[in-house]
């Protein structure tokens, strides 16, 4: 049994059973608030709130789908017999369309009697707050003939994805191993609640529950985990889907380069931001664990992966690593002598978690108080440098620069607004005629998105916003959302500089040394002069304020 067998089984089996079966969606989400696609339900996340819209989409409640994923929340397990970066899914998913029992059956017969594989045990939900034990769950089992039957807790709650989304208490499938390990198998979710925030709040008691007007259906079973099982491999590297990699190294790469492949077949590029920064970091992290040029490594992927996806690196990986090897090297010989995280981040470019990561295998200790304590001193005089750019004046800043610059915090927050949160700021210019903001976006702006923009922006402006420069601890700004450069390393205090509309709605919220105008009224009309291409995938925008 492999793979494209096990694919075509799980469609056929839910099709069968009244499923339609949709083709997997984009690793690029359309929810502006997470990066990656990393579950099967992403793509149905509106559907369990307004479940007749799966009618009019779909003609149908229920689906069934091979999605593809990405989670790098488990990077440091990659290599073990199941963690994976990159990831099929099979799923069925219901809005409505049918109940738990039947939820549970499926899963049981498709395990049991379509694959013939033994399940090891189950979980239940043991309940909490206002959601109730799964005593359901647990009766539907047992009256399949299940006998290991175990009780669970936050493990077995699927909190909503992003900052809000449906959610609720799954019951799990594990299977043995050839190794005779237990291993999560599917993951089969009730979504019988929105919560209206993210999982973090909810465990933290900052979120409320609202149940759900039907019961949603969610369940995922990662592909490799599965193949794994039915082909009585001790790991996912034995399957059909890798080529038996069996040290650690090689898995990491393995798994790297091929998470990198889909990542840049579905239009990532490198980057140092957002979710370039991860596609860069990921293909970094390769280079440091291969032992030889990546370009065999994206050959083999490709050809497991023929007829299935259409898999094109547009020589991405390599350009990228022929710019990191260099510095990997000679930085890797400065390791050996000097271990200060500042030198090797400022002069070798070594991210601080590759630093940690090589100090933790030669057993070497890093002070990261120091490194933050002199980064906070580079932070500063490199924002003294980047005023520098600020013509005109300095103690330099005017009047004009001044105006322009809480200008395009508020371009920023527009564009974020009209064409979605995933714009991130590339780098800025001000002159005392206009700013100058290149940001990340794949296309050209519309017109009439330009006009959307122009009009946000001169809408905050003439509500007279207040803008307010707060002093808090990165971590504190990291949580409530402000801007800042992905990637970037910040001090332990930094200064956010935030724009309110009357409501105390934030329009905007940016990691920023200012300085800035003390209320949106300064600014006069705003004006967008042009919005051109840099770079593939980096876009322009030229604006004034007249
Ligand atoms: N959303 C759940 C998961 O990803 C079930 O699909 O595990």
């Amino acid at each position: 049994m492999d793979s494209s067998e096990i694919r075509s089984r799980f469609l056929k089996f839910f099709e069968k059973r009244g499923h339609k079966i949709i083709p997997s969606s984009s690793l690029v989400p359309g929810d502006p608030t997470v990066l990656f696609t990393t579950a099967g339900m992403q793509q149905f996340k509106p559907y369990y709130t307004n479940p007749k819209d799966a009618d009019k989409d779909f003609g149908s409640r229920n689906i069934t789908t091979v999605q593809k994923c990405i989670r790098t929340g488990d990077i440091d397990e990659v290599g073990d017999a199941t963690h994976l970066t990159f990831f099929e899914m099979l799923g069925n998913f219901s809005f409505g369309g049918y109940d738990r029992g039947d939820a549970i059956t499926y899963a049981h017969d498709f395990i049991t009697k379509e694959l013939g594989l033994e399940i090891s045990y189950v979980t239940f939900y043991k309940g909490e707050g206002v959601v109730p034990r799964d005593e359901e769950s647990k009766g539907i089992w047992t009256s399949l003939g299940v006998k290991d039957i175990r009780e669970d807790g936050k493990d077995v709650f699927w909190g909503p994805t992003g900052g809000s989304g449906p959610c609720g208490p799954t019951t799990e499938i594990y299977c043995k191993n050839a190794d005779g390990q237990d291993v999560e198998i599917w993951n089969i979710v009730f979504n019988e609640y929105f919560c209206d925030g993210s999982r973090e709040k909810l465990d933290k008691g900052e979120a409320k529950l609202k149940k759900l007007d039907v019961l949603g259906i969610d369940t995922g079973m990662g592909l490799e985990r599965l193949l794994a099982t039915a082909q009585k491999k001790k790991n996912v590297y034995e399957t059909d889907l890798f080529n038996n990699e069996q040290a650690k190294d090689e898995r990491i790469v393995a798994d790297h380069i091929k998470a990198a492949l889909f990542m840049i077949s579905d239009g990532v590029i490198p980057a140092n931001t957002g979710r370039g920064y991860i596609l860069r970091r990921l293909i970094r992290r390769a280079v440091r664990f291969s032992k030889q040029s990546l370009v065999q490594e994206i050959e083999k992927i490709k050809k497991i992966y023929k007829g299935v996806y259409e898999l094109n690196d547009k020589g991405e990986i390599e350009k990228e690593e022929s710019k990191f090897r260099e510095t990997l090297n000679k930085g890797l010989k400065e390791f050996e002598k000097n271990t200060d995280p500042f030198v090797l981040f400022t002069t070798y470019g070594f991210p601080i978690e590759l630093t940690l990561e090589l100090a933790k295998e030669k057993g070497k200790t890093i002070d990261l108080e120091d490194f933050n304590k002199k980064m906070a001193e580079h932070q500063k005089l490199s924002q003294t440098s980047s005023a520098g750019m600020f013509k005109g004046g300095m103690a330099n800043h005017n009047e004009k620069t001044i105006r322009l610059h809480t200008a395009h915090h508020l371009l920023l927050a527009g564009l974020q607004s009209v064409v979605g949160s995933s714009v991130k700021q590339k780098g800025s210019n001000i002159t005392e005629e206009r700013l100058r903001l290149d940001f990340l976006f794949d296309r050209k702006l519309t017109d009439e998105e330009k006009k959307k923009v122009e009009d946000f922006v001169n809408e905050k402006i003439g509500q007279g916003l207040d803008v307010v420069r707060k002093e808090m601890p990165l971590e504190e700004a990291k949580k409530i959302g402000a801007e800042m450069e992905f990637g970037a390393k910040y001090p332990d205090i930094v200064s956010v500089y935030f724009i309110e509309d009357k409501d105390g709605k934030s329009v905007s919220k940016e990691f920023c040394g200012g300085p800035h105008v003390k209320s949106t009224k300064e600014l006069g009309h705003f004006k967008i002069q042009k919005e051109e291409a840099v770079a593939k995938g980096i876009r322009r925008i030229k604006a004034v304020l007249i």
